[in-house]
C-alpha cells in the first residue's frame, strides 16, 4: 500500500495524486483521497487503477489545503470501493498501511457500544477507536495517542479530523513512514519516491513515534508523549533508486524485506497460549479437517517447491498422506481425487492457468480446495473454498523470493491449524511450534548478514557452467529451489537433487569444475549428507556448504562455507533459502544480467 499526506498552502489533491502515482509500482487494487475543506471531510474512492480515481476527481473535483491519499494492496477484505481507504468514523478520516493484529476483539467491543462498520478492513477499527476517545472527551491528538496504545501489529497512519481542520497526524509502528519538510508545508509518505518531486529534506519516523502537523509547524514525539527533536536528512537518490529503496534491484530489496513479509504473514494468526493458529479465511471446520484422508498439493514453479516442503511438514506434523503434483500434470492425468481428498493449491499470483484448472478439476470430482495465495481476490483465491493469504506485499522481481518464503510460513501455519484440528498435534507441541515461528524474523535477519560472504562466493564460482544443489528431507526441495533461482536469473545450468539419489546418476557429472552446493544442517539427515559431501569431495567436486553455526567438521571439509543460525526444523527450510537467493542474485549481477526481468520468463503465466 502507499500513503501520501499534505498540509500547507497549496491545493492538496494534485500533490497527493502525483505522490500516489509515483507509488503505483508497489501495486494497487483501489485508491482514495480525502481533503478537509470548510471543516468537512470530502472523500473520493475507487476500485482498480489509480487512473479511475484521477477520473473521478476530474468529474467531481475536490479542494483543500490539507489531505490524505492511499493506494491499497488488499490484505484484509476484498479490493472493493467499500474497503478502499480513506476510512471515516465520525470526524476522523485516515489511511493506513500494515496489519492490526487485534482488530477482531477491538471491533467486537466497539460493536457492543454501538459502532457500526462499513468495511471488512482492520483499518476502519482504528478510525472508530479514535472517534470513541473523542466522544469520551479527548482532543484529536490525545485520542490518537490513546488509540495507538491499544493497537497490536503494524501501522503507518496519516489522520485528519473535521473538528480540528488545521491538524494532521502521522504515526508509525512497523510499517515505514517518512515526513517531507517543505517551505511552510509538509508531506507524509509511506515511501520516499512519493514526495521526492516536492522536497528532498526528509525526517524518518521510528517505531512508536508520531508527528503532529499544524499550519505553523510540526512536532515530533513518542506515542507516550515524550517530545523528540528529529534530524532532517537530505536525500539525493534518483527517482528510480528511490523506488528500489536504495537497493540496486527489486529482487535484492525483496530479499531484504523478508523479515517484515514473514512477520506480516504471521500477524494476528499465532495463538501462542493455545499452541494454535487462527486462519481467518480458511473456510473449513475442525470436523471437516478431521474427515480428510489425503491432501493433494498442486502448484507450478517455485510454488511447487513450497508444496514439496509442505508435504514434509504435513506428513511429519499431521500424520496425513500428502501428494505433491505439478499442476500441468495433475490436471491432464485424471487424478484419483474424491470428497475425502483436500486439494491445496499454492500460487503467488493466484492466476496461473494450470493451477486454476487443477482447482476446477478437483471441484469437478467433489473435493474441497484451499488456496495459498499472495494476491487477494485473485482467480484461484476466489474459486477455492478457503484461502490462507501470504502477506508478502507486491513482488516485482520475476524470480520469486519473499513470496516463496511466505508460502512456507503459510504452509506451516496451515499444518499447525490442521494438526490441532485433527488432534495430531498436542497443545504442548503446538506451543513449541508457534514459539519457533515467532523467532523466525530474527533468524532471517541473521541469515541476511551473510550477504557479503555470499557475494565473495559468487565471485569465486560465477564462471562455472554447471552447478549441483544437494539436500535431504526438507532441504531437498530447497536444493531444487536454489537451483531454479540460479537458472532463472544467471542462465547457468543448475540441477537440484536429493543428496541420497546422487549416486544413481548425477555423481557421473562431478569433476574439479563442478561446484556442489550442499545443504548440510545439523538435523536428522546430518550424517548421511556429510557422507554424500565426502563422495563429492573424493571425486574432486568443489563443495559450497551451508551448515549450522559451529559445525567445524563440515567447515574444514568444504571449499567454501556459510554458517546458518541453528533453528527448529519447521523454520529451517526458510533459513536455508536466504543465502541461496543471495547466491543466485550476486551471480546474476556479476554476469551482467537483467536481474529483475530475466529473459523468456513471466511473473505470472496465464496460458497453459
Ligand atoms: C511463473 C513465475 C514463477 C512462479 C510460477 C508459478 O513461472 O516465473 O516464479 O513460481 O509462475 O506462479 P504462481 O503465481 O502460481 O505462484
Amino acid at each position: 500500500c502507499g500513503i501520501v499526506g499534505y498540509i500547507g498552502s497549496q491545493q492538496a489533491p494534485p500533490i497527493i495524486l502525483d505522490g500516489l502515482k509515483r507509488l503505483e509500482y508497489r501495486g494497487y487494487d483501489s485508491a482514495g483521497i480525502c481533503t478537509i475543506f470548510a471543516d468537512c471531510a470530502d472523500i473520493r474512492r475507487s476500485e482498480g487503477k489509480l487512473a479511475n480515481l484521477v477520473d473521478l476527481v476530474g468529474l467531481i473535483p475536490i479542494f483543500g489545503e490539507i489531505g490524505i491519499g492511499h493506494t491499497r494492496w488488499a490484505t484484509h477484505g476484498k479490493p472493493t470501493e467499500i474497503n478502499a481507504h480513506p476510512h471515516q468514523a465520525g470526524p476522523i478520516v485516515l489511511v493506513h498501511n500494515g496489519i492490526i493484529e487485534n482488530y477482531i476483539p477491538l471491533k467486537s467491543s466497539l460493536r457492543e457500544i454501538g459502532h457500526t462498520f462499513k468495511s471488512e478492513t482492520d483499518t476502519e477499527v482504528i478510525a472508530h477507536l479514535i472517534e470513541q476517545r473523542m466522544k469520551d472527551g479527548a482532543g484529536f491528538e490525545e485520542a490518537v495517542r490513546q488509540t495507538l496504545l491499544q493497537l497490536k501489529g503494524a501501522y503507518a497512519l496519516c489522520i485528519v479530523c473535521e473538528s480540528e481542520p488545521d491538524t494532521m497526524i502521522a504515526a508509525k509502528h512497523g510499517s515505514p513512514l517518512v515526513v517531507g519538510i517543505g517551505d511552510g508545508e509538509y508531506f507524509v509518505a509511506s515511501d520516499i519516491p512519493a514526495i521526492l518531486a516536492q522536497t528532498r529534506e526528509m525526517v524518518f519516523l521510528e517505531d512508536r513515534e508520531i508527528a503532529v502537523f499544524r499550519r505553523d509547524g510540526v512536532a515530533f514525539s513518542t506515542i507516550t508523549g515524550e517530545v523528540l527533536s528529529k534530524a532532517t536528512r537530505h536525500i539525493d537518490w534518483s527517482p528510480l533508486m528511490a523506488e528500489k529503496g536504495g537497493f540496486r534491484h527489486f529482487m535484492l530489496k525483496e530479499i531484504f524485506e523478508q523479515p517484515r513479509a514473514v512477520q506480516d504473514t504471521m500477524a494476528g494468526r499465532l495463538l501462542e497460549e493455545e499452541g494454535n493458529v487462527y486462519l481467518e479465511d480458511l473456510g473449513l471446520t475442525d470436523a471437516e479437517m478431521a474427515g480428510f484422508s489425503r491432501i493433494c498439493i498442486v502448484a507450478c514453479g517455485t510454488s511447487w517447491h513450497a508444496g514439496l516442503v509442505g508435504k514434509f511438514l504435513l506428513e511429519e506434523l499431521c500424520r496425513i498422506s500428502v501428494e505433491v503434483d505439478i499442476a500441468s500434470e495433475f490436471r491432464y492425468r485424471n487424478p484419483v481425487v474424491s470428497s475425502g481428498t483436500l486439494l491445496l493449491a499454492i500460487s503467488q499470483s493466484g492466476e496461473t492457468a494450470d493451477t486454476l484448472a487443477a482447482v476446477r478439476e478437483a471441484h469437478g470430482k467433489g473435493a474441497k480446495a484451499i488456496a495459498i495465495c499472495n494476491v487477494v481476490d485473485s482467480s484461484i483465491a476466489r474459486e477455492a473454498d478457503g484461502v490462507v493469504y501470504t502477506h508478502a506485499g507486491l513482488e516485482i522481481g520475476v524470480a520469486s523470493t519473499k513470496a516463496f518464503v511466505t508460502q512456507l510460513v503459510a504452509i506451516s501455519l496451515f499444518a499447525l491449524r490442521f494438526g490441532r484440528a485433527t488432534g495430531a498435534i498436542s497443545r504442548e507441541r503446538g506451543i513449541e511450534l508457534t514459539s519457533s515461528l515467532l523467532h523466525l524474523p530474527a533468524f532471517i535477519e541473521e541469515a541476511l548478514q551473510l550477504d557479503t560472504a555470499v557475494e565473495s562466493i559468487a565471485r569465486r564460482y560465477h564462471n562455472s557452467s554447471d552447478f549441483l544443489y544437494l539436500g535431504r528431507g526438507y532441504s531437498y526441495p530447497i536444493a531444487l529451489e536454489g537451483a531454479l533461482k540460479l537458472k532463472e536469473i544467471s542462465y547457468i545450468h543448475a540441477e537440484g537433487y536429493p543428496a541420497g539419489e546422487m549416486k544413481h546418476g548425477p555423481i557421473a557429472l562431478i569433476d574439479e569444475n563442478m561446484p556442489v552446493v550442499m545443504l548440510v544442517l545439523r538435523d536428522r539427515h546430518y550424517e548421511k549428507v556429510v557422507s554424500n559431501m565426502e563422495e563429492v569431495i573424493a571425486r574432486g567436486g568443489r563443495v559450497i556448504a551451508l551448515c549450522s553455526a559451529g559445525d567445524s567438521e563440515t567447515a574444514q571439509k568444504a571449499e567454501a562455507v556459510l554458517e546458518l543460525p541453528s533453528c527448529a526444523e519447521i523454520v529451517a527450510p526458510i533459513i536455508l533459502s536466504i543465502p541461496l537467493q543471495l547466491l543466485a542474485y550476486h551471480v546474476s549481477v556479476l554476469k551482467g544480467n537483467d536481474v529483475d526481468q530475466p529473459r523468456n520468463l513471466a511473473k505470472s503465466v496465464t496460458v497453459e
